[in-house]
């Protein structure tokens, strides 16, 4: 294993350990809230919510904002990958679905960030056919500049107003930089040209 440490490779800190698990309990609390407003929980047999992470970038703040979360849910993983590289854009391929089937039942989906809005439109399709009873969407990270497709989001921890190319707390480059308890901005040098 490398001994190098990671946090040599980041050139800024964007959003701070401290500040990522203060946002992710105001998150809980809201999302908390309006899962128990029975004006906004449309599962008819009253089931809890189905919280689902993307895999592999949501993992952290997933399980961060799971904690944030005092009332009932269940939890799901679904895995995707996308090809954002140029050759074939906005193609995005199903690695792993989820365990349990959705219908009737409220779905939050959990992503790390939302960048050309591929992912979660392919996602958001894929969901609707399977007939639950809502969606909604949760993103750490939203970064409307980038947007390809138009996508709803519900709950937003920070929204890049920038075209930075962030990593840590769940987000790589090229694999790495994902276990950073952080979001920061990489140096120049350790950017592959
Ligand atoms: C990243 C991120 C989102 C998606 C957002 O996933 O976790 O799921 O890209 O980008 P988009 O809005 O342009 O579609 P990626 O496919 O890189 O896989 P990962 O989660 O394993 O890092």
């Amino acid at each position: 294993m490398s001994s190098k440490l990671i946090e040599s490779d980041i050139e800024s800190v964007l959003f701070s350990a401290e500040e990522i698990e203060a946002r992710t309990r105001e998150l809980g609390a809201r999302i908390s809230a309006d899962y128990s407003d029975a004006r906004i929980t449309r599962d008819v047999a009253g089931r809890p919510p189905i919280v689902v992470c993307v895999l592999r970038g949501a993992l952290l703040f997933m399980a961060d904002l799971a904690r944030s979360i005092p009332t009932q849910m269940e939890y799901d993983f679904i895995c995707v990958a996308s090809y954002g590289n140029g050759t074939s854009p906005g193609v995005v391929r199903l690695i792993k679905d989820l365990e349990g089937p959705i219908r009737g039942r409220d779905v939050l989906i959990v992503e790390d960030i939302v960048d050309t809005g591929h992912t979660l439109s392919y996602l958001r399709r894929g969901f609707d056919a399977r007939d639950p009873a809502s969606i909604r969407v949760c993103t750490l990270l939203d970064k409307p500049p980038r947007r390809e497709v138009e996508v709803s989001v519900d709950y937003v921890g920070f929204t890049l107003t920038s075209n930075e190319f962030v990593v840590g707390y769940g987000m790589d480059y090229r694999g790495l930089y994902r276990n950073l308890p952080y979001i920061g901005v990489l140096r120049p040098e350790a950017i592959d040209a």
